[in-house]
């Protein structure tokens, strides 16, 4: 479903995504797993088309994305969940939700409303007026996939979910992802705790220094302590 070959990434004179190449199948969540810095963001920000690759190849269903702006690669089905979450402090619940609508009808199919609010028993709970500034790490990650959701994406990028929420949401946001997968969504999580992804995902990818250093089942990665050590904790 997302082929990546050899990107090559750049910010100005460094250079960061150094040959990276991954890839998910429809139904399976896979986990890219890199320490600080390590390039995980990078790599989701190529994908979206926020950085522009000097090199390589994206395919995304077969059709060739890199080089396509952002808007134009979320039309082809991939929602990106930003790690900063992107949360609008002074809008309410409601209208955090309702700037996900880019098009008409949108959060009327598919996606709607309801079922976000069915998906999250929490928002509903927190009730629509709420103020973004308002809610906690962990509702506002919420928030912010839900938002993505909307958006009925076939395949979802979700960066660094639970970075900075506490051990019973992180556990809460597993069960999150394991209940997207079911319901037909492929994802590419990136992640730095390596429990969390052993949670969600059946095969992971290490990142490191912008090049990939392992790829394939999550159990093999947790079983090898000195690739751990080498490119995860250290
Ligand atoms: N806008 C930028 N301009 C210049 N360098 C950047 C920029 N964003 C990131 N970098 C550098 O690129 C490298 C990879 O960063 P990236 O954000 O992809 O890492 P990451 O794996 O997502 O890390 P983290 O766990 O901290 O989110 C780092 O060395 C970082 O300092
Ligand atoms: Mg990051």
């Amino acid at each position: 479903m997302l082929e990546i070959k050899e990107i090559h990434s750049y910010y100005g004179s460094s250079y960061i995504l150094q040959g990276v190449s991954l890839k998910a199948e429809a139904g399976e969540v896979v986990s890219l797993i890199g320490r600080n810095g390590a390039g995980k963001t990078t790599t989701l920000k190529s994908i979206m088309g926020i950085v522009r690759p000097a090199q390589g190849s994206i395919k995304f269903k077969g059709t060739e994305i890199c080089g396509l702006k952002p808007y134009q690669v979320a039309r082809l089905g991939l929602g990106y969940v930003p790690e900063d979450r992107r949360i609008y402090p002074g809008l309410t619940l409601k209208e955090n939700l309702e700037v996900a609508q880019m098009k008409p009808g949108l959060g009327e199919t598919g996606w709607t409303f309801e079922k976000v609010y069915q998906f999250f028993p929490h928002l509903r709970a927190l009730g629509e007026g709420r103020l973004g500034s308002n809610m906690s790490g962990g509702e506002q990650q919420m928030l912010s996939i839900a938002r993505t959701l909307l958006g009925n994406p076939e395949f979802l990028l979700l960066d660094e979910p639970s970075e900075g929420l506490a051990p019973l949401i992180v556990s809460a946001l597993a069960d999150t992802v394991n209940e997207i997968k079911a319901e037909g969504v492929s994802v590419l999580l990136s992640e730095q705790n390596m429990k969390f992804a052993f949670k969600t995902t059946t095969r992971s990818y290490i990142i490191d220094g912008g090049k990939i250093f392992f790829e394939g089942k999550i159990e093999d990665l947790m079983a090898n302590e000195d690739l751990v050590r080498e490119h995860i904790t250290l």
